[in-house]
Parts: C-alpha cells; structure tokens; sequence
C-alpha cells in the first residue's frame, strides 16, 4: 500500500447515517475509511471489468444434478475446450444428485463471459454465477 492520503468528502448526513450503520453491522474490524476503500476498489474492479481487452479472473459456480442425461458429459467438454483459460475446477458432491462446482477462469472478460454464458447456459444447470475479479495488476 502507499501513503496514506486524507480527503474529505461532503455527504447528505440521512445518506452518511445509513452508510455508518451498514458499517457498524460489518463489526469492529471495518471502519468508516476501510469500507471507502472497499467500494472504490469494486468501483475500479468494475471498470476493469468493462475493459474488455484486459486480462482478468473469474470464478463460475454453479450446482447442477449429475443424473441429468449427458450433462456432466456437456460440462466436461466445455471446459475442455477451453482449457488454456480454465485454470482450476473444485467439485464436491453436495447429496445423492447434486454436485458444485467451482470454475476459476483467466482471460479477457469477453473471454470469460463466454465461457461463462456457455456452462451456466447448458440446459440442466440449477444455479450458478460469475463472479469477476482482477489480478489487480492494472488498478
Ligand atoms: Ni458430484
């Protein structure tokens, strides 16, 4: 981290209220200028995320039934296919049907994206997310 820089900022106090209250609910350990620092590291963790010829992470999860026809199969080959970008998977048999599985991605977020739409698209598939996040090399 670098120096340390004060700013202030001007606020509606109603706004501020409720912005100090959803810190309080965090605990002890978050104070009013680490949950600033949150919110402007997600801002610049979006914005990198928009860019979409920069490099960055993702995981996908995503629960889907292994006794569905062929679909572990699907998912398998997907992630074959792009294995240069897939760089790990976790899966863990949640019950007797259902399985998660944890899909750490790096490429361009278009890249990304499209494997993404194409795992949790595939019919058969109950819940799953991508979760976009940033080797930070570029904020
Ligand atoms: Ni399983």
């Amino acid at each position: 981290m670098g120096n340390l820089v004060r700013f202030s900022v001007a606020m509606d106090e109603a706004l501020l209220d409720r912005f100090d209250g959803m810190v309080a609910r965090r605990g002890s350990a978050v104070n009013r200028s680490e949950a600033v620092r949150d919110l402007v590291r997600r801002a610049l963790v979006e914005a990198e995320w928009e860019a979409s010829d920069q490099e960055i992470v993702g995981t996908i999860t995503m629960v889907f039934d292994h006794h569905a026809t062929d679909l572990s199969d699907k998912l398998d080959s997907l992630q074959h296919a792009h294995h240069e970008r897939i760089i790990s998977s976790m899966h863990v048999h949640l019950d007797a049907h259902n399985c998660l599985e944890v899909i750490v991605v790096r490429g361009t977020s278009a890249e990304v994206r499209s494997i993404a739409d194409a795992l949790l698209g595939t019919k058969g598939v109950k819940h799953g997310k991508l979760v976009p996040t940033t080797t930070g090399r570029h904020l």
